[in-house]
């Protein structure tokens, strides 16, 4: 940047003392200057201590560094030039040699690039960083820059700082909700002040961005500017002790950013000389000089010793303000008391013990206060504290739907649940859900560096410890913190710092393995610890925490498999991510967790979750060196559980893949499963391999010798003797299988075979056997898939016996469940009964929104056979609602399987229907005459019946 001209002695002295200046500058504002590469500087913000407004304090510090800069030029002979890149990331940091710290990442590099896209004298800063700082700083429309290994980023040059007054939200704020009691009791405060004519000091705690600041506007607002006078404590510290002082002083005395030293004494004296006699006047002119920054203590009082200025300025103040609040009481407003100098403090309290006159003081703070303060407004007369709580549920929800556009309502409810209460949560992410349509799930980056600040400021031992509690979700109990490594002399005392800081409360309960339960006041603040935890620790941690578990859990007898394989998994996850040398052993042992925990979520009829465990188990499983019987074991019930919840040709082709893995490995229990499943999946399109598969799984169930394994196959296999119509065959096989089951031990199996006899007795019209065999089988189909299949077996049931309302109501149930187990095979099946039965009672458009609902839902299945039932039922209703032409295309849209007979014969009577509104009887007829004899040969006694019947209608009136 500088020319050859310049005599390099010249040249090196200038850069010096421009780069001492520079440091200093970055320094007061929290930066740390990383290292000089030939005539740059890089410095970082935030680490290794977080601040909550780290992105902005770099950003004032870069303005600085200009203004700096642009003085050196007015006076220098040597100009010049600064280019400034600004960016914002999570970056790798660590000690380089000789204690010199570096960060690296891509974050860094991007910043570099911007530093040198920037034209002189520019700031340009990333797409974070400008999120970050919107409120405060104004910046250019984007341009393009190109960084090597990230593309195409944006680039925003700063324009200007906005004022307080000027900045800009996306998100306006809503109308206060709730905080009556709170406001009562400030004004009631208020109110004695007034009448007293003495001092009071509020302080109101509470956890950031619950509120405080707002609730004190709300109070103030009413009584207008003149009574009040508002002051904020700042992160910074030194040099800064009476600031808040300074603004309240400042406003009080009509000082503005303009008034030169010249014309703010000269206010300040009038005000002074013309409210006390002339001896206080002259010590609270300088004592308020001094607090307003208008004057340091040696130019004001030369010749006081050290140890009295306090008492000076104590004076200075308390007489002022008692002036100030002669007529009318005067409310101070400190704000992030928190912050706040144990001198300023001293100040506040002296104030309120002494002075004679109304005056509200009213301190902000978060619960850290009482942690740096312990006896703040203690035992004093007239002081008082209250607590912002979080914002009940309700409150919550109201709030949301005040700041939500509706566009985004369907948002609402995630927002309530993630915000727990905190309205600066509610803000932020519903600021996230309008700019970016994004779920609130994550943390955004305003309220990571918010909740990082707080964290980073605690004792380093207490972080420690919140990090490993962390790592056991939102609550953690002392035995769990021994159990992960914290020494259990000191972790008492951690956990009352991190209760004075408000980031735990104590539970009432006993944790598992017993002690004491904590939890995280905020599960964000949770994720925002456990997120400062490196990978590493996060391995060892889930790990320890998985084994301690374990071992509880069996000590004494309450197993939660679900949670003990997600820490193994945790553990193994992150100790490959990082390479860590036990990953392989953590990998074997996640697999074996998490197969036992899918296990039982099966076992109990959890199908979601089974599902997703075995997927889990696999994904570690076939990655790890593990058992290839377990492994298959695994896929193969991920593969089967996601068939029954998804029914889609992918799960179809998973399934094939894994069977055939499972195949060479022989024999097991989850081979006959993939067998079934795959054969069922095959009928359709290939009755024959679907015969051998039924046959192959019947031979391996009885080779494993497992007697609920072999009946779940015959029943399986069941189903293709009543696709070809032969009832009495399927009711040869179900009962077989109904003879290998233990009525105790196999309930639901048991169940799923009496409900086949159910619905094969029904279709051949033995209706008796069809109400005995279901009366059988509804006490022992408990689970989800058991309580569908029972009501659609009653639903046919109660149709044949005409009961159509019973119907009505059971073809509800069925579809209501099989709405909640999400399958969309279920789906069909459920809604084609229910939309036949409505519109048998004459209920036509019920009926059609049913079948068309479903039918969105279910026409990608792969489960062939439910839907083209599905569409008959749907062409029968549009029929009935005289849409002939809809009828026909919802029939021709899609292929129906001619393997199942009764669904063949159904979609020929349909047609039928069809030609003969369309007045061509001819074909009709000859429709009709093939479905009947498709369906004589077939012991389906009750469909043949039905479709006798529609026949003999037809002929009666063959144009309707
Ligand atoms: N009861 C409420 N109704 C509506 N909005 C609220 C309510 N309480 C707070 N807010 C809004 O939530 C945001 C955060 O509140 P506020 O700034 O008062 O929090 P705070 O407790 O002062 O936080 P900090 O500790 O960071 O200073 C503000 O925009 C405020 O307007
Ligand atoms: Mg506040």
């Amino acid at each position: 940047m500088l020319g050859s001209r310049h005599d390099a002695e010249v040249v090196r002295g200038t850069y010096a003392r421009t780069f001492a200046r520079m440091q200093a500058i970055l320094e007061s504002y929290g930066g740390t200057v990383e290292k000089f590469i030939g005539d740059a500087v890089m410095a970082v913000f935030g680490v290794p201590v977080a601040h909550e407004d780290d992105a902005l304090r770099a950003l004032r510090a870069a303005l600085e560094l200009r203004a700096d800069i642009t003085t050196h030029n007015a006076r220098s002979p040597m100009p010049l030039q600064v280019r400034v890149g600004v960016n914002t990331g999570e970056v790798v940091a660590g000690s380089g040699r000789g204690g010199q710290f570096l960060v690296t990442g891509q974050p860094v590099n991007i910043g570099a690039r911007l530093q040198t896209a920037a034209r002189p004298g520019e700031v340009l800063v990333g797409s974070l960083t400008r999120e970050l700082t919107s409120a405060s700083v104004r910046y250019a429309e984007p341009r393009w820059i190109e960084a090597k290994g990230a593309g195409s980023v944006a680039a925003f040059a700063v324009v200007d700082m906005l004022t307080e007054a000027t900045a800009l939200s996306t998100v306006p704020s809503a109308a206060l909700v709730d905080r009556d009691a709170e406001l009562r009791m400030l004004f009631d405060t208020y109110e004695r002040v007034r009448v007293e004519r003495r001092p009071y000091l509020v302080t109101i705690y509470g956890e950031a961005g619950v509120g405080k600041s707002r609730v004190a506007r709300e109070f103030v607002n009413p009584l207008g500017p003149d009574r009040v006078r508002a002051g904020r404590c700042l992160p910074y510290g030194e040099g800064v002790t009476f600031a808040p002082l300074q603004e309240m002083l400042r406003a009080d005395l009509g000082i503005v950013a303009s008034d030169d030293a010249t014309e703010a004494t000269a206010k300040l004296t009038a005000i002074v000389r013309t409210a006390l006699d002339e001896e206080d006047a002259d010590v609270v002119s300088r004592g308020i000089a001094v607090l307003a920054g208008l004057a340091t203590v040696p130019s004001v009082w030369p010749d006081l010793p050290a140890e009295s200025v306090a008492s000076e300025l104590n004076f200075a103040l308390r007489r002022f303000l008692e002036q100030r609040s002669e007529s009318e009481p005067l409310i101070l407003v400190l704000e992030d008391a928190h912050w706040a100098e144990p001198a300023l403090l001293d100040v506040i309290e002296h104030l309120t013990e002494w002075a004679r006159a109304p005056l509200l003081v009213v301190c902000l703070a978060r619960p850290e206060l009482v942690v740096r303060r312990p006896a703040w407004g203690g035992g004093k007369a007239r002081t008082l504290a209250m607590t912002l709580d979080p914002l009940s549920a309700d409150h919550t929800r109201r709030l949301v739907e005040a700041l939500l556009p509706p566009a985004r309502s369907a948002r609402r409810e995630e927002i309530v649940e993630r915000s727990e209460g905190n309205p600066l949560y509610v803000e932020e992410f519903v600021r996230r859900v309008v700019e970016v349509d994004q779920p609130p799930t994550s943390v955004p980056a305003t309220l990571q560096g918010l909740i990082a600040a707080r964290v980073d400021s605690l004792e380093p031992g207490i972080k420690a410890m919140l990090q490993r509690a962390s790592v056991s979700g939102r609550v953690v109990s002392t035995e769990a913190l021994t159990a992960v490594g914290d020494d259990p002399r000191e972790i008492e005392s951690l956990l009352r710092g991190a209760l004075r800081h408000g980031f735990i409360t104590a539970t009432d309960e006993p944790g598992p393995g017993g002690g004491r339960e904590y939890r995280f006041n905020h599960m964000l603040t949770r994720d925002v610890v456990y997120a400062s935890l490196p990978k590493s620790e996060r391995a060892k941690l889930h790990d320890r925490f998985g084994r301690w578990l374990e071992t509880v859990g069996a000590r004494r007898g309450v197993e939660d498999p679900e949670v003990v394989g997600y820490h193994a998994e945790q553990a193994c996850l992150f100790a490959r991510e990082v390479g860590l040398d036990d990953a392989p052993a953590l990998g074997s042992r996640a697999f074996l967790r998490l197969l036992a925990a899918a296990t039982s979520a099966r076992d109990r009829a959890d199908y979601h979750g089974s599902r997703a465990l075995f997927q889990r188990a696999a994904a570690i499983g076939e990655t790890s060196d593990v058992d290839q019987v377990l492994l298959i074991q695994a896929r193969g019930y991920a593969a089967t559980s996601r068939l029954r919840l998804e029914s889609s040709p992918d799960a179809v082709a998973q399934l094939e893949r894994v069977l055939s893995d499972a195949r060479r490995l022989g024999p097991s229990p989850v081979l006959a499963n993939l067998l079934w499943w795959s054969a069922m999946y095959a009928m359709p399109a290939d009755a024959v391999l679907a015969h051998a598969r039924h046959l192959e799984a019947i031979k391996i169930a009885r080779a494993v010798g497992e007697p609920a394994t072999v009946a779940a196959a015959l029943r399986a296999s069941a189903a293709l003797a009543a696709a070809r119509g032969d009832l009495d065959e399927e009711r040869g096989v179900l009962r077989e299988a109904r003879a290998l089951l233990e009525p105790r031990a196999d309930r639901s199996i048991l169940a799923r075979v009496l409900l086949g006899l159910a619905n094969n007795a029904t279709r051949r019209g033995d209706l008796d056997e069809a109400r005995a065999r279901i009366d059988e089988a509804l006490p022992l189909a408990r689970d989800l898939v058991g309580r569908i299949l029972a009501q659609r077996a009653k639903t046919e049931y109660l149709r044949a016996i005409g009961d159509r309302e019973g119907a009505t109501a059971s073809a509800e149930q069925a579809l209501l469940a099989a709405r909640e187990l999400g399958s969309p095979s279920a789906v069909a099946g459920a809604a084609s009964a229910l939309g036949a039965v409505l519109r048998q009672r004459g209920q036509l458009e019920p009926s059609r929104a049913v079948l068309e609902d479903a039918f969105v839902v279910a026409r990608g299945s792969a489960e062939k056979i439910v839907v083209a039932q599905l569409r008959c039922e749907l062409a029968r209703t549009l029929l009935a609602l005289d849409d002939v032409q809809g009828a026909r295309r919802c029939i021709e849209d899609g292929e129906i399987p001619s393997t199942d007979v009764g669904t063949s014969a159904a979609a020929k009577a349909t047609l039928a229907q069809i030609f003969a509104a369309e007045r061509l009887p001819e074909q009709a007829d000859a429709l009709f005459r093939e479905a009947v004899a498709l369906l004589e040969p077939t012991g389906l006694a009750l469909d043949l019946a039905e479709c006798r019947l529609e026949h003999a209608a037809f002929l009666a009136y063959p144009g309707r």
